[in-house]
């Protein structure tokens, strides 16, 4: 069990870090002269009354009464229960977090250890990198040629060369003074069971470095140079290394950027190294394992998408759907998973290689949301016209569903598989509590690890959809995750700008009042203009503007429907613009209820309830110009 976090550690953290920055990279703030105000995350609002100071490094809101410092707001925002707030805000600062109780006498002895463990891993990869560029590294020289790695990337991720000798490492380190005890427990040399004769684990084989967060060696992958076996070996478990925690180039990448968004998961070290090269630099690898929990919470601290990337091949689908199991509990909301499969034969090596860095980051984009995963897993795509299939197929998905937290991802799913499967929504929500009340008498809740995600959160969700399309009405909805409709247009659009193609020439169809139609405009204007055609370029087009924060805000989300079916609910969409134009608009509904209502008449609960759906969606439009 950790010990608490030692209140100075907190102290000098707060001391770090700066509210506005924290706050502004959830909520688009403006300064507002000593000051900086925006609309409140944590209740509706059209006028902004939040407020963050720089000064006295808090935020407070004048409408609801919310406040408190960086660490307050990212447990609020974010979800997250106090001690993964402040593992989040140390992860920033590249800081471990320490523990009181860290100084009885054993952690005293495991730290004094632990340093001289890290400095002896710091010195062999020194001279690891030094003999890649000496005489005898030539060779090694030539395979990373022949490989076609640049020099600077080779710098960036300390790549070495480990000599063709059986004792070149232990006699640099013994000359330094370092014990061959140590060299033995921290993996670099071998020792024969019975002569107790040690000798260099890695010989003849380029060195790849493998740093914690902080950026020290803390183990090594050493490759071959072309064919023999292992092809790769790895450094054991050590007192500083375990295997199944730790993710090659993740220092990197957080190096490259620190305002990490998103990480794609892949299987080499090359793999890492090539797509660093070719520009994309959010690439981490597991060592030869599986991705596990340890792994994904760790990269949930600091990103909140990860993208699984598999060959294509069989094997490949068994290991992304042991990645589906992984990662399903994980999911809380404001987290996305997303699964890019790559054509077979290829990895991301060969594939940004041959058909450059646009092209492996629009497969990035474009990667399977989790939700359409998890539908093709249970077997849809199959005839489901049999109602056994169906059933089949539905209590597979809620097998899947049973595992997530609770929070809007759920809510959506449960209402899709509902749409999917033909099966009543309500009928389905009863099988999953059941399920889940199964689950829970052998196991604790996920409540207290996962507060369950309530309303008034993300700020685009507390629209109720104008459910277009032949999509259900009626049902109570989750409060989140459904977008205005004109959102959800530009939302197709995003994902597949092809779809530009489908859309009626005029655009007599578009609601005037709609703040998003400037926003639709835009983004159909430079579709038509036929220069872009994936997601990423569009978002690049638009890079750094409010149109452009609020497009990468819709190709974030999921879209929750399978590629085919995309171009018929554009359709649908679009038809049903065309039959609510003669209505009256939103506004003039909402002014002519809330007038009877000053007049002290009592609206009838349908009403109500019409009137807040309405104050919802044009709400959750105002918060985005
Ligand atoms: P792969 O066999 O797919 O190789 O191993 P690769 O990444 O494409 O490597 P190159 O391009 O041939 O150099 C994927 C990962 O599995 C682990 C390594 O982490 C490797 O990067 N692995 C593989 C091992 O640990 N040992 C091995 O013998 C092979
Ligand atoms: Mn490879």
């Amino acid at each position: 069990m950790a010990g608490q976090i030692p209140q100075r550690f907190i102290d000098d953290l707060l001391g770090r870090v700066d509210v506005v920055e924290v706050v502004g990279e959830r909520v688009k703030l403006k300064k507002a002269g000593r000051n900086y105000s925006g609309l409140c995350p944590f209740h509706q609002e059209k006028t902004p009354s939040f407020t963050v100071s720089a000064d006295k490094q808090f935020y407070h809101c004048f409408g609801c009464g919310a406040h408190g410092n960086a660490l307050r707001f990212l447990m609020e925002y974010d979800k997250l229960p106090f001690p993964e707030a402040v593992e989040n805000m140390a992860g920033r600062l590249g800081l471990d977090v320490p523990r009181e109780g860290a100084d009885d006498p054993h952690a005293k002895m495991r730290e004094k250890k632990r340093k001289e463990g890290v400095n002896l891993l710091e010195l062999a990869a020194s001279f690891y990198r030094e003999r890649l560029v000496m005489q005898e590294g030539n060779a090694a020289r030539a395979y990373l040629d022949g490989r076609r790695l640049s020099p600077e990337v080779v710098k960036t991720y300390g790549i070495g060369y480990a000599p063709a000798q059986w004792e070149a490492l232990k006699h640099h380190l013994s000359e330094r003074g370092i014990g061959e005890p140590v060299q033995v427990e921290y993996g670099l040399l071998i020792q024969h069971e019975d002569s107790g004769r040690t000798y260099d684990r890695f010989r003849d084989r380029v060195m790849f470095p493998i740093r914690d967060l902080r950026g020290r060696t803390i183990a090594f992958g050493g490759r071959v140079l072309g064919e023999g076996k292992p092809k790769y070996l790895n450094s054991p478990e050590t007192p500083v290394f375990h295997k199944g925690r730790e993710l090659y180039g993740l220092y990197e990448a957080r190096q490259a950027d620190s305002r990490l968004e998103q990480v794609v998961i892949v299987e080499g070290y090359m793999d890492v190294v090539a797509l660093a090269q070719y520009g994309i630099h959010h690439a981490v690898a597991t060592l030869g394992t599986a991705t596990s929990e340890d792994h994904l919470k760790r990269l949930f601290r600091l990103v909140s998408r990860v993208v699984f990337c598999f060959d294509g091949d069989r094997a490949g689908r068994q290991a992304a759907s042991r990645a589906l199991e992984t990662v399903l509990p994980l999911m809380i909301d404001g987290r996305e998973a997303r699964f890019l499969f790559l054509p077979e034969g290829e990895d991301p090596d060969t594939l940004v290689r041959s058909e450059g860095a646009d092209a492996f980051k629009d497969r990035v984009t474009c990667a399977m949301p989790l939700s359409e995963f998890l539908f093709e897993q249970a077997g849809e795509g199959r005839d489901l016209k049999a109602v056994e299939a169906r059933e089949r197929f539905a209590s597979h998905v809620l097998a899947g569903l049973s595992r997530i937290p609770e929070g809007v991802l759920k809510s959506l799913l449960l209402e899709e598989l509902a749409r999917r499967s033909g099966l009543n929504e309500s009928r389905l929500g009863q099988l999953l509590a059941r399920r889940e009340q199964a689950q829970q008498q052998g196991q604790r809740s996920h409540d207290e690890a996962y507060p369950a995600a309530d309303n008034g959160r993300d700020e685009m969700s507390h629209g109720t959809v104008n459910a277009p399309s032949g999509r259900r009405h009626g049902v109570e909805r989750p409060s989140g995750g459904a977008l205005a409709p004109l959102a959800r247009v530009i939302q197709l659009l995003i994902h597949e700008p092809a779809l530009v193609e489908t859309l009626p020439p005029e655009d007599e169809w578009l609601p005037g009042g709609d703040p998003e139609a400037a926003l639709y405009t835009a983004i159909v204007d430079v579709l038509r203009a036929g220069r872009y055609r994936s997601p990423q370029v569009v978002l690049a087009h638009f890079q750094g503007s409010n149109e452009g924060r609020r497009l990468a805000e819709l190709a974030r989300r999921e879209l929750l429907i399978p590629r085919g079916a995309r171009a018929e609910e554009l359709e649908g969409l679009v038809a049903y613009f065309r039959r609510h134009r003669l209505r009256p608009s939103c506004q003039e509904q909402i002014d002519a209820l809330l007038a009877r209502q000053r007049e002290g008449e009592r609206l009838s609960p349908q009403e109500r309830q019409h009137l807040m759906a309405l104050l919802a969606d044009l709400g959750s439009a105002g918060t985005r110009k």
